[in-house]
C-alpha cells in the first residue's frame, strides 16, 4: 500500500479537501502528520490551538485516508528553549547548537524529558482514540544531523548516573577502563569528566561507554513516548521513521519498544553520504548503488520483528547532500516495487507538495512547487498505485537462506580504535551484503545473540566484542558460518581478550590472532588457494588449528576453516569477497544465480521481483513469466514473477 507525508499547516485550509480527494485519487491509504507542528500547536505554554489539526484530521478520515500522527518532540519550540535552555545540546567541541532548524535537544536532559512527556501525553489523550489515527510514530529520526550523542552539562549529569548504576564503585570503574594508564583513575563518580576536549585521544572504554549511555538513552526516551501514547490510544500501532546510516545509537533496542519499524529512503542522497569511490558515485548518481535501499529495507525488518514501512520515500531530487541529481525516468516507481519486494507492508512518499518556502524548497514532492499538478515522481507513484491494484495482495516475505549478523556496538568500537582509518564497519557490512546479493539472494539482518536457526548460511562481517548470547547461538548453528576479521577482538571493557582475539569465537574457529596490520589506500596482499584476491586496509597474522585454506603471499594462513565455520583475517576487495562468500553457499548448499551488477532480485514468497539499475537490457531467467512487467528487464524496469 501508499501512503505520503503531509503538512496541512503548511497550506491554506481551503486546499486540504482538495488535497485529501487528490490523494484518494493517487491511490494513497495512508497520510503521515503532525511530527513538527509543536508551534502551531502550542504557541505560547499552556496555550493549545488544536481545533486546525482538529479539522485536518477529520478532512483526511472523511476523505478515506488512515492517518499516522507524529509526536512533535523533533522541533522544541521557540519560546521552550528560551525558558529552558538546559534542553539545549552541545557538540564536541563543547558549543551549544542553537535553535533555528530541528532536533535541537539533548536526551540527557530532564527538562526536555518532562516537556516531551507533557506534550506527548496531551497530544496523544486528544487524538488517542480519533477512527482517523491508526497509528503514531515517535518523534522524527532520532540521531539525524548528528544527535544523538551531546557534550554538555547535563549529558556530564547523566553520563554519571548512567555509571553509577554500571559500575557501582570508582574502583571497579578504573578497574573496568584501566584508569591506571597515564594516570586517569578518579576517586569517586563526581570525578568523572566528558571524553572531549582532550589533548590527545581519550579513553577507548570511557568513549565506548559514553556512546553506549547516549544509545540506551535514546531507547529509554522512545520508550517513555511510547509508554504515554499506548496508554491513551488503545489499538493503535507505533512506529519510528529511523535514518539510513545514522548508527550512534542501537536500533534494534528502539525497535524493541515499537510495532514496527519503518525508515526515510532516500536512495540518491545516500550516493553521497556513503562511502563510495567517486567513480561508483557517478556511475549511481542518478539510480543510486542498487543496494543501498534494500540494505536498509532488509535491516528495518530486522528492526522491526519482521514488520516495516518506508515512511518516507525520495520522489525526484531532494535538497540536502553536496549534489542532488533527478532521479532516472522509472527510478521512483522502481524503489517504490523494490520496498514492497523486500516486504515493506507501506510506502510512504515524502513529500505530498514540494514547499516553495524554507529550508526544503529544492525538494521534490509528489505535486510541483505550491501547486496540484503532479510532478514526474507523482505520476511514477500512480503508476505503481495502478499496478499494485492489477497484482492484488502480496505474498507474506519468509526466512531467507542468508543471515546477516549486524551489531551497532562494532561500529562504535570501529570508529574509536580504527587502528586502520578505513576500517570503517559499516562500508565492510554493505560490502559483504553487496557479494551476497550478486548471487542472487535474499539476505536477513540478524541482531548479535538472536536466533540464527534454519539458517543454512550466517555471516558475521565483524563483531567486536562477542557477548555470551552470541556466542551460544553461533556454536547452534547447524549451517555454514563465515566470520571476518577483528571479531571477538575486544572484551565488554574494550581490553584486547586474555586468550587473543577472536576471544570466547576462539573453539569456533581454531584460531588465535597474534598481530594486525593496516595498509594505506593502495597497499595489499595477494590471497591465493581455494579462493583467491587481495587483502587490502586490514590483515590478521593468525595461528590456527583449523584447516588453511588460503594464504596471504607470505605462506600465512588468509582463510580457515573448522568444521562448518570459516574464518576471513583480513578485509577482502571484491574478488576475493565474492570468491569466499560463493565458496560458503556452496558448502552450504544454497542456491545461486549470479545476475550482473545492475540486476537485482528479491523474493517475496512465491513470487520473484527483478529490478534494473543499469543501461542494459537484461532477459528474465528462463521459465519466467512476468505477471509485472515484460520479458526483458529493460533499465529502470521492474519484473515480478511466480517462481
Ligand atoms: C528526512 C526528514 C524529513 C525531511 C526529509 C528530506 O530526513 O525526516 O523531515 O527533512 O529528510 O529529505
Amino acid at each position: 500500500m501508499l501512503g505520503v507525508c503531509y503538512y496541512p499547516e503548511h497550506w491554506d485550509e481551503n486546499r486540504w479537501r482538495t488535497d485529501a480527494r487528490r490523494m484518494r485519487e493517487l491511490g494513497i491509504s495512508f497520510v503521515r502528520i503532525g511530527e513538527f507542528a509543536w508551534s502551531r500547536l502550542e504557541p505560547l505554554r499552556g496555550t493549545f490551538t488544536f481545533e486546525w489539526l482538529d479539522r485536518a484530521i477529520d478532512v483526511l478520515h472523511e476523505a478515506g485516508l488512515r492517518v499516522v500522527l507524529g509526536t512533535p518532540t523533533a522541533t522544541p519550540p521557540k519560546w521552550l528553549v528560551d525558558e529552558c535552555p538546559d534542553i539545549i545540546p552541545y557538540d564536541e567541541q563543547g558549543r551549544p547548537r542553537g535553535f533555528g532548524s530541528r532536533r535541537h535537544y539533548t536526551f540527557s536532559s530532564e527538562t526536555w524529558w518532562k516537556e516531551s512527556a507533557r506534550i506527548v501525553e496531551i497530544v496523544a489523550k486528544r487524538y488517542g482514540e480519533h477512527p482517523g489515527i491508526v497509528g503514531w510514530q515517535t518523534d522524527n529520526e532520532y540521531g539525524c544531523h548528528d544527535t544523538t550523542i551531546s557534550w554538555g552539562p547535563e549529558d556530564l549529569k547523566s553520563f554519571k548516573r548512567w555509571l553509577r548504576l554500571r559500575y557501582q564503585s570508582s574502583d571497579q570503574l578504573n578497574e573496568a577502563w584501566g584508569s591506571v594508564f597515564w594516570s586517569m583513575e578518579l576517586s569517586s563518580f563526581d570525578d568523572v569528566a566528558l571524553p572531549n576536549l582532550t589533548v590527545t585521544e581519550p579513553n577507548p572504554a570511557t568513549r565506548l561507554d559514553f556512546w553506549r549511555f547516549h544509545s540506551d538513552q535514546v531507547a529509554a526516551y522512545d520508550k517513555m513516548q511510547c509508554e504515554i501514547i499506548r496508554k491513551h490510544s488503545p489499538g493503535r500501532w507505533i512506529t519510528h521513521n529511523f535514518m539510513g546510516f545514522v548508527s550512534d545509537f542501537d536500533h534494534f533496542k528502539v525497535g524493541d519498544n515499537l510495532d514496527l519499524a519503518s525508515w526515510d529512503s532516500y536512495p540518491i542522497g545516500f550516493v553521497e553520504k556513503f562511502p563510495f569511490t567517486e567513480e561508483e558515485r557517478n556511475r549511481w548518481a542518478e539510480t543510486s548503488h542498487p543496494d543501498i535501499a534494500p540494505y536498509h529495507h532488509d535491516l528495518y525488518r530486522a528492526v522491526g520483528k519482521g514488520r516495516f514501512w518506508v515512511m518516507e520515500q525520495q520522489p525526484g531530487p531532494v535538497n540536502w547532500a553536496p549534489w542532488n541529481p533527478v532521479p532516472k525516468p522509472g527510478m521512483v516507481r522502481l524503489w517504490t516495487w523494490e520496498a514492497l519486494a523486500h516486504g515493506a507492508d507501506v510506502v510512504s512518499y515524502f513529500r505530498w507538495r514540494q514547499a516553495p518556502f524554507a529550508q526544503e524548497q529544492m525538494h521534490a514532492g509528489l505535486n510541483l512547487p505550491g501547486l496540484d499538478e503532479w510532478s514526474p515522481g507523482g505520476r511514477e507513484a500512480m503508476q505503481v498505485s495502478e499496478e499494485l491494484a492489477a497484482l492484488g495482495a502480496l505474498p507474506e516475505t519468509s526466512q531467507a537462506p542468508v543471515a546477516l549478523v549486524f551489531d551497532y556496538q562494532s561500529y562504535w568500537s570501529t570508529m574509536i580504535q580504527p587502528q586502520g582509518k578505513d576500517f570503517r564497519y559499516e562500508e565492510l557490512c554493505f560490502r559483504w551484503y553487496e557479494a551476497l546479493r550478486h548471487l542472487g539472494l535474499n539476505v536477513d539482518f540478524v541482531r548479535p545473540g538472536a536466533s540464527l536457526e534454519g539458517y543454512p548460511l550466517v555471516v558475521v562481517p565483524c563483531m567486536t566484542e562477542v557477548s555470551e548470547a552470541a556466542q551460544a547461538e553461533l556454536e547452534k548453528v547447524e549451517g555454514v558460518v563465515v566470520i571476518g576479521a577483528r571479531t571477538g577482538s575486544r572484551d565488554r571493557n574494550f581490553r584486547i581478550p586474555d586468550m587473543l582475539p577472536p576471544g570466547p569465537l576462539g573453539n569456533l574457529t581454531g584460531n588465535r590472532v597474534i598481530q594486525v596490520s593496516s595498509m594505506r589506500p593502495g597497499l595489499s596482499d595477494g590471497v591465493s588457494g581455494a579462493v583467491s584476491g587481495r587483502a587490502i586496509r586490514w590483515r590478521e597474522y593468525i595461528e590456527t588449528s583449523a584447516s588453511v585454506l588460503a594464504t596471504f603471499e607470505n605462506g600465512d594462513p588468509a582463510l580457515t576453516g573448522k568444521g562448518k565455520t570459516l574464518y576471513l583475517a583480513c578485509w577482502a576487495d571484491a574478488e576475493l569477497l565474492a570468491e569466499v562468500l560463493e565458496l560458503a553457499t556452496k558448502k552450504a548448499g544454497v542456491a545461486t544465480l549470479r545476475v550482473p551488477d545492475s540486476i537485482r532480485l528479491r523474493r517475496r514468497g512465491d513470487l520473484v521481483f527483478a529490478f534494473n539499475y543499469g543501461t542494459e537490457n537484461w532477459p528474465l531467467p528462463e521459465g519466467a513469466d512476468p505477471l509485472l512487467g515484460e520479458a526483458v528487464l529493460k533499465p529502470q524496469a521492474v519484473a515480478a514473477w511466480r517462481a
